[in-house]
């Protein structure tokens, strides 16, 4: 394990959850370590926004330096209802750019959620199922508990679905948008809770005293759909990634 690990201030309720407590400016390289076993050729769920985004650098780095990562396949967590896979806001355009081109997947091993029918969800997750399964999946949190855009409210047994986006995330996804809440999209398609269960193994992202409070209680609290990051505790393998603000009480 790269860098130095410093004791978890806190200690998860779920035994099959560890938590690496790591300076903020490690956490890439430490999440790397654990998301480089699934290459050369696994499938790896991928997630958007800023939480993975040292991870990605760290993954690349390690490209350059003899990591074979262009036989992974890579299935993303979520997408906006309405935005093209060419509009740069997409996450379709932040899969390729920031994590598919650099580590050199070809356009054919990336999957995105894409429309906003239920036939378009059925077959994204049939698509996860013929590729074997998600090997890792990497999720950050939102700071309501959501993971993915399964918003609070979405319970354990959520599949692929068109949801409705909770204002408070508008809101934070906003700074993506010129700032302009009216510009982000309403809705969103997301794997389910139960679709990002489905992982062998899962890995969460998160840094900064915003994610303190949904964190501490998708780690320490009830499961229940109110923070449906608490549903992690339910998973066999779940490695949790995170900078001491993000671990530290609510604040
Ligand atoms: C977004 C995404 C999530 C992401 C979360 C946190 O709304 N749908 O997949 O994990 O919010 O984003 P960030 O890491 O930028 O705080």
């Amino acid at each position: 394990m790269s860098g130095t690990t410093l004791d978890a201030p806190l200690v998860p309720v779920s035994p099959t959850t560890r938590v690496l407590a790591c300076a903020t400016d490690e956490i890439g390289e430490v999440a790397a370590d654990v998301v480089a076993t699934v290459a050369p050729d696994g499938v790896l769920g991928v997630a958007t926004g800023s939480s993975p985004l040292a991870l990605y650098t760290a993954l690349i780095r390690r490209r350059d330096e003899g990591l074979s990562t262009e036989r992974l396949r890579l299935f993303a967590l979520d997408e906006y209802v309405g935005l093209d896979a060419d509009d740069p806001r997409s996450y379709a355009a932040y899969v390729r750019a920031v994590i598919a081109e650099p580590l050199g997947i070809p356009n054919d091993r990336v999957r995105v959620p894409s429309g906003s029918s239920p036939a378009d969800a059925e077959a994204y997750e049939r698509s996860i199922v013929e590729a074997g399964g998600v090997d890792l999946q990497i999720v950050g949190i939102g700071r309501n508990g959501h993971i993915g855009f399964n918003e609070p409210g979405s319970d354990a047994e959520t599949r692929t679905r068109v949801v409705e986006l909770d204002e408070s995330t508008r809101r934070a996804n906003a700074e993506h948008f010129d700032g302009d809440l009216s510009l982000v999209p309403a809705r969103a398609m997301t794997q389910g809770v139960a679709t990002i269960l489905s992982a062998r193994r899962i890995v969460l992202v998160a840094s900064g005293a915003a994610k303190a409070a949904a964190l501490r209680s998708a780690l320490l609290g009830p499961v229940t759909a109110d923070n449906p990051a608490s549903f992690l505790q339910r998973h066999r393998d779940v490695t949790v990634v995170a900078d001491l603000d993000a671990l530290r009480e609510d604040r």
